[in-house]
């Protein structure tokens, strides 16, 4: 069976109260629209197309792909409309499938499921409070029309049963029955439900079919909406964690933007927040409250509370933080020690290193074994361009020693404490640069004229 998908996305989302088109509101991360992007190319589709209207130059810059054609919808006159605005686009597939660009969470299995049959397959939800929603009207069972809030009787008000939105049809039907639709309603709009009858008389059998998830099948028309989708993802997340054997202090109180990969026995505290691709191999340690965003850090290391790395490698058994920054470009080897208030950037750091307290390591390529004492600054920067510092195996730099690049401190050197290092220093020597200390001898300290 061969599938067209149309994912209608042209509405203004005016509840959201935002400038920001609606379905670029993002739900863990990614836009809305990306989501249903994503589980309709699960289905494999001839075709893709997307109705924009609303905000339609910015959403088409954030989906934009090869395999993605957009609809241009001018004036948002209904969801039979928008339809109608993606035919010129659509391959010669049996079936279209038509999504909603804000309905995020549903899952291409109960897609599969969906446009298995024939005729039109309305995806519908049971729900406590159907409040907003187009009504289900069944007559012997059979679904005969779709009723909306504003167009319902009393009578049609109190049916459960829901349009989600989300419903199949025959490609070779839609021209003709989208051209009889007629805005003769409470919202003079085009409705796609009021298809139905048009399918009936036509003798093509229409469907309805319960989701059991309702989360699948719920739209985001609100700030509020928005929060508890992405509050439902969380926890879905934080699940899945658990189940896979990550401890988590509270499963309330991690949040995953994007995809995070564990190994065993890894241990997250709470307020920890991973964004991108974060990859944490066995027997790693996230202290509370970190921030990880596109970050592989290797087996056996400790990120301490109050830490916050993105676009970096960490290797195997290193410690880092409380309160360390690692800034993107960064690769550290395994054993390495990064304490707290240092910031690391565009650098490379040797095994067994160790920058302890204060420091800015930038530009910069470490060996192994190296001591940055504290307050230790690499002086990248000149204002115009910036330079590489090179510290190599052994070296040890005093506390409060200023590097100011481009400078090499060749293996094994060490540097006095409080050095201004503006020359290369050469392999296994001393480089002191302090004015000389003296004393002055029977020196008082001032005190306090007594008041009069
Ligand atoms: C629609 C359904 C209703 C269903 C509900 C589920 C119709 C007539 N009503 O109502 O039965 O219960 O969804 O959430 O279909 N859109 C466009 N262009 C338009 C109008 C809408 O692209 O001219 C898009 C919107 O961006 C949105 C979707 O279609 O993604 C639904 O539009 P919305 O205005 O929210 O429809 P509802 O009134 O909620
Ligand atoms: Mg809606």
């Amino acid at each position: 069976m061969s599938l067209n998908v149309v994912i209608l996305a042209a509405g203004q989302g005016k509840r959201m109260n935002s400038q920001l088109p609606k379905v670029l509101h993002p739900l863990a991360g990614k836009p809305l629209l990306a989501h249903v992007v994503a589980a309709a190319r699960a289905l494999s589709p001839e075709k893709i197309v997307v109705v924009i209207g609303h905000g339609g130059d910015a959403v088409r810059q954030v989906i934009a792909a090869p395999d993605i054609a957009f609809a241009l919808q001018v004036e948002q006159r209904g969801t039979g409309h928008a339809l109608q605005q993606a035919l010129p686009h659509l391959a010669k597939a049996d079936t279209t499938l038509v999504l909603f660009g804000d309905v995020p969470l549903i899952d291409p299995d109960t897609l599969r499921n969906l446009i298995k049959g024939k005729g039109v397959r309305i995806l519908t939800a049971l729900l406590e409070d159907p409040k907003g929603y187009g009504r289900i009207v069944r007559k012997q069972k059979q679904v005969r029309a779709i009723v909306e809030e504003k167009d319902a009787s009393a009578a049609q008000k109190k049916i459960r049963e829901v349009n989600t939105g989300i419903m199949a049809l025959p490609t070779a039907r839609l021209a003709a029955w989208l051209g009889k639709l007629k805005p003769q309603n409470a919202q003079k709009e085009y409705y796609l439900t009021d298809i139905v009858p048009l399918a009936l008389a036509d003798r093509v059998t229409v469907s309805g079919t319960p989701a059991s998830d309702v989360w699948q099948t719920l739209g985001v028309n609100s700030q509020t909406q928005l929060a508890q989708l992405e509050r439902h993802v969380q926890q879905k997340t934080a699940h899945r964690l658990l189940e896979h054997g990550v401890t988590l202090a509270d499963p309330a109180r991690v949040d995953v933007r994007g995809e995070l990969i564990c190994g065993r026995d890894v241990s997250i505290d709470i307020g920890c927040l991973f964004e991108g691709r974060v990859s944490l191999a066995d027997e790693v340690t996230i202290g509370a409250h970190c921030v990880l965003q596109n970050i592989e850090i290797k087996a056996g290391t400790r990120i301490e509370p109050y830490s916050h790395l993105v676009d970096a490698v960490i290797g195997a058994n290193c410690r880092i933080g409380p309160y360390a920054r690692i800034r993107p470009g960064t690769t550290l080897a395994d054993d390495v020690h990064i304490g707290n208030f240092v910031e690391v950037k565009a650098s490379d750091i040797g095994a067994g290193s160790k920058a302890s307290h204060l420091s800015y390591i930038g530009d910069s390529s470490v060996g192994r074994n190296v001591n940055v004492g504290a307050g230790t600054i690499t002086c990248n920067y000149d204002g115009a361009n910036k330079h590489r510092t090179v510290i190599e195996d052994d070296v040890f730099i005093g506390s409060d020693t200023q590097l100011v690049a481009p400078v090499t401190v060749h293996r094994g050197a060490t540097i006095g404490a409080g050095a201004t290092i503006t020359k290369d220093v050469a392999a296994g020597e001393l480089a002191i640069s302090r004015a000389k200390q003296i004393s002055i001898q029977g020196w008082k300290r001032p005190t306090k004229k007594e008041k009069p």
